[in-house]
């Protein structure tokens, strides 16, 4: 027989005894799952009940075990979690209603493990450089996850562009990168990334990469905004996040071998807001040309007298900003 080591934990152990009963289809008794995933009886019986108690119609039958009547159809941490095992990925999901800020959670929680927080709605949201992240439900998504990359803390702009990527990706519909880490459509802010680090000095302890999705737009301070459903774009939250974890940790698994981007910078490139165009850099204020990024994920910007800049920081915008 096989033996699985299992982290063990509420909403982990919840999600592998639901897959057991939706995978059987029948009655399963209490002492095959309890064999399966390597718990006591007391504790499978503990989980079904916890199951139950989120509204899941579990059968209980002498000697026959626990059946699954119907599920429950909405999403919800398990759910959550189950969808992330389907995927084959090691992360331990949660899930909020509404939180202050999905990256505050993961900073509070301090975890060795790699995580992933979804919530409805934020009512602390931040984005970058010290900005709000308007987040009330039903106008966007709000997820974060918490790695742990053995990488030094230079190269965490290349792990933004490798979000900004997946991310771009799951969007599609001709929505573009704008450097370093925002999805655009039609000159619009649709999502944005808010990457945090907690480092030592030569490496990295964990990385927290934050995304905004707009489903509608919002007004924002500093940009005009859309949504994926004002821009007539499909949206279904569990096929969202199933497509987004497995793009980004495609990317991030390609990364973590050979930590430049080198192989997706060209189509990080011709998926540019700004490709060719006049950019203002908010280091400076002066006006470029921007030739696209290499494979540090440093912008590169011409000047007027045809030198070259690399910058690996910063903002860029089609308008001068003060
Ligand atoms: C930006 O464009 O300024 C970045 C916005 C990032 C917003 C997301 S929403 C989920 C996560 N939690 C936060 O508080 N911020 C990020």
């Amino acid at each position: 027989m096989t033996h699985y080591v299992i982290i063990w934990y509420g909403g982990f152990m919840k999600s592998k005894i639901l897959q057991l009963l939706i995978d059987s289809n029948d009655y399963i008794s209490g002492v095959k799952i309890s064999e399966i995933l390597n718990v006591s009886r007391v504790n499978v019986w503990k989980h079904i009940n916890g199951l139950k108690k989120m509204g899941y119609n579990i059968e209980s039958k002498h000697n026959k075990g626990y059946k699954l009547i119907k599920e429950i159809g909405e999403f919800n941490e398990i759910e959550l979690q189950r969808l992330i095992n389907s995927i084959g990925l090691k992360l331990k999901a949660y899930y909020f209603d509404e939180i202050d800020s999905t990256n505050n959670y993961l900073k509070m929680l301090d975890s060795k493990e790699d995580s992933f927080v979804l919530s409805l709605a934020q009512t602390k949201g931040r984005g970058r450089r010290g900005r709000q992240w308007k987040s009330n439900k039903g106008d966007g998504i709000y997820f974060s996850l918490s790695i742990h990359p053995r990488i030094s803390p230079s190269l965490v702009g290349v792990l933004t562009s490798v979000s900004a990527l997946a991310l771009q990706r799951v969007i599609g519909n001709n929505s573009l990168i704008k450097w370093p880490n925002d999805i655009f459509i039609k000159g619009r802010k649709l999502s944005g990334i808010l990457c945090e680090l907690i480092t030592e000095i030569h490496e990295i302890e964990r990385v927290i990469i934050g995304i905004g999705v707009n489903l509608r737009g919002v007004k924002d301070n500093s940009f005009k905004s859309t949504g994926l459903l004002d821009e007539g774009i499909d949206f279904n939250i569990s096929d969202f996040i199933t497509r987004f974890l497995k793009e980004f940790f495609l990317l991030y698994n390609n990364f973590l071998k050979e930590l430049d981007l080198k192989k997706i910078k060209d189509e990080i490139n011709a998926k540019s807001y700004f490709l060719n165009k006049k950019v203002y850099s908010s280091n400076d204020k002066k006006q470029y040309t921007y030739l696209g990024i290499d494979e540090y994920n440093n912008a590169l910007l011409k000047e007027k007298n045809g030198e070259i800049k690399k910058v690996f920081f910063g903002e860029l915008s089609l308008k001068r900003m003060d």
